[in-house]
């Protein structure tokens, strides 16, 4: 499939993307403490084949081969996340310094193979300690979280200027504190309304320590949003629609874009917000850029009796799925990313993740042939250059995921890497979607050609 790549602007971003429990295993060594991710992959019946983090793809001894695996690809970004249980295993307090130094040696590898460092300081990992004093319901979770992120910053800032408050806040919230399916594993309205309001109010206040910290700094939110529609054109269907979009989308834009949470969501779930005065304007601290993470559209009817936000998702046939059962629908994400620009006035844009799993093999020549993944990624670039022709400000697209990972309740049988890991020896093989992204890479920096 033809990618209009002269539509990319020339100092593009062609990165790729992982998380800490998802790739760095290493879980009691050199003082990290446990997260709430350690103790739900423990709790038994949490993740499919009672897998756990405790190894992953031993990314903490293997980071120097993991970074010429990015250096093969022709990558000139890459987004990792921080652990915070490495840096403060007390979720505040003393610091540790064999954890900042894993990192600190990490990003001058990234720099010396010409590779821009994305630093996300958030990806689900909470301190166990933290959830023990309350978790993200806790108001005080905001603070220390802030407090993290500015002994990251103090540390990396001279030379990471990319980076992240949160990533996908909304799974923090309504998949671990409402769904129950990751991490703390709750299932309380109340309480993941009030998860939700700490994050916000966290990712302001980790925003102002990162920019007090770091000057030049480039800060962004990272959000998971939903392409939605209605089954059906009822009106019940059309409200259902409306509702998802404003517990997926509009909960999590608007408050960082200074619109407050919006009144129907608040009326839908009846929860009180734990406001105090100045607040809004600290979740509303001035961002730099904007991360989509897209994967699947959403087609979903009216759920009357259903727990908020009462709606079902429709299962629609004759449609590609991946491994996850997720359809694939590119279209979705250059309507996301009109939106954003449209509805949001966003100046800078990322693609911070897009990706597909499927169950890959490694062949007896000792190839990886995915070619469903070639195509997926081929439809949503193509579909990223078709939007800046329309005007979307983005500025770069990171493939989840480098290797394939720790995919949380899922664990290690969803492989989503452009590279294959076998983890029983910890073997890396770059798969025909990693070839053909580096390809589409060279294809742009060549410049000669304006599509591949
Ligand atoms: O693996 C996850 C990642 O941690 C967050 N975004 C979605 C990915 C695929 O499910």
């Amino acid at each position: 499939m033809t990618i209009d790549l002269a539509a990319l602007p020339h100092d593009f971003l062609w990165g790729t993307a992982t998380s800490a429990y998802q790739i760095e295993g290493a879980v009691t060594e050199d003082g990290r403490s446990p997260s709430i991710w350690d103790t739900f992959s423990h709790t038994p019946g949490k993740i499919d084949n009672g897998d756990d983090g405790d190894t992953a793809c031993d990314h903490y001894h293997r980071w120097r081969e993991d970074i010429e695996l990015m250096r093969r690809l022709g990558t000139n970004a890459y987004r990792l996340s921080v652990a915070w249980p490495r840096v403060v295993p007390g979720g505040d307090g003393p610091v540790n310094p064999k954890g900042l130094d894993f990192y600190d040696a990490l990003i001058d590898g990234l720099l010396e193979a010409g590779i821009t460092p994305s630093v996300t300081l958030y990806h689900w990992d909470l301190p166990q300690v933290l959830q023990d004093r309350g978790g993200w319901p806790a108001r005080d979770t905001a603070q220390h979280f802030a407090s993290y992120a500015a002994v990251v910053a103090q540390r990396l800032g001279d030379r990471v200027k990319h980076w992240t408050t949160l990533n996908e806040p909304l799974c923090s919230a309504w998949i671990g504190h409402l769904e129950g399916r990751m991490a703390p594993g709750l299932t309380d309205l109340a309480v993941a309304v009030r998860a939700s309001y700490h994050l916000l109010l966290g990712h302001g206040l980790a925003t102002q320590a990162v920019r007090a910290a770091v000057p030049g700094a480039e800060i962004g939110i990272v959000n998971n949003l939903a392409s939605v529609e209605p089954a059906t054109d009822r009106p019940e269907d059309v409200a259902a629609a409306r509702r998802l979009d404003g517990h997926t989308n509009r909960w999590w834009l608007d408050p960082v874009h200074g619109r407050g949470f919006p009144s129907d969501m608040r009326e839908v779930y009846g929860v009180e917000l734990p406001e105090q005065p100045g607040d809004l304007e600290t979740m509303a601290a001035p961002l730099d850029w904007l991360g989509l993470n897209y994967y699947f559209p959403s087609t979903v009817a009216d759920d009357p009796t259903g727990p908020a936000p009462r709606v079902r998702t429709v299962r629609r046939l004759g449609v590609h799925r991946t491994g996850m059962d997720w359809e694939v629908e590119a279209d979705g994400i250059e309507r996301l990313l009109l939106r954003l620009t449209k509805d949001y006035g966003a100046r800078k844009l990322y693609v911070t993740e897009n990706g597909s799993a499927y169950p890959d093999v490694v062949r007896p020549d000792g190839t990886v042939d995915d070619p469903e993944r070639v195509a997926y990624l081929e439809q949503h670039l193509a579909a990223c250059a078709s939007a800046v022709r329309k005007g979307v400000p983005l500025a770069g697209y990171f493939a989840w995921s480098l290797l394939d990972n720790f995919e949380w309740a899922y664990g290690y049988d969803k492989r989503f890497g452009l590279v294959h890991v076998d983890y029983q020896t910890q073997r890396r093989t770059v798969k025909g979607s990693g070839h053909r992204y580096a390809e589409i890479i060279r294809a742009h920096g060549g410049r000669g050609r304006s599509a591949a």
